[in-house]
């Protein structure tokens, strides 16, 4: 499995811890940026992460700013992205089971580094359900960008 992850200053810390934790998990990383603190623009790392999703190189994105919606919105713009910003665990496998959410966003400021962990694991761990009232609406999601 590879993991594309991109963040903006805000989220550079949260994203190195993420990156050790999924390389001790032998998880690959496609790390597109920021490489650093200084300032950047979150919507600058939302496309190439979703880039890499959408063309198969990762199986999963992961985004980061300072509370996650910036960058959030960003990726949900990407059409064939569905992009959700995560504070739960719950919330992180339902993203995955019902929504069949490609990339999840985290807000560096919000949550701390054990729970994103936590949140990081259970997105990449659950599957989306075969059931077909969730095929549906996924299907219902993705014709609203048609509008
Ligand atoms: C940057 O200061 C901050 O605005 C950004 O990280 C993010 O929180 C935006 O939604």
């Amino acid at each position: 499995m590879t993991i594309a992850i991109g963040s903006d200053h805000g989220g550079f810390e949260l994203k190195k811890a993420i990156i050790e934790h999924l390389n001790k998990l032998q998880i690959k990383t496609l790390d597109i940026g920021a490489y650093d603190t200084q300032s950047s623009d979150y919507p600058d790392y939302a496309p190439p992460v979703c880039d890499a999703v959408l063309s198969g190189e990762a199986n999963l994105g992961i985004l980061i700013c300072g509370t996650g919606i910036g960058i959030s919105i960003s990726a949900n713009k990407i059409h064939g992205i569905r992009c959700a910003l995560l504070g739960d665990v719950f919330s992180a496998k339902m993203s995955r089971e019902h929504n069949n959410a490609n990339v999840m966003a985290l807000g560096a400021r919000v949550t701390g580094v054990g729970l994103a962990l936590e949140i990081v694991d259970a997105f990449i761990k659950t599957e989306f359900s075969d059931e077909i009232r969730h095929v549906k609406r996924v299907e219902k999601i993705m014709s609203l960008e048609k509008r």
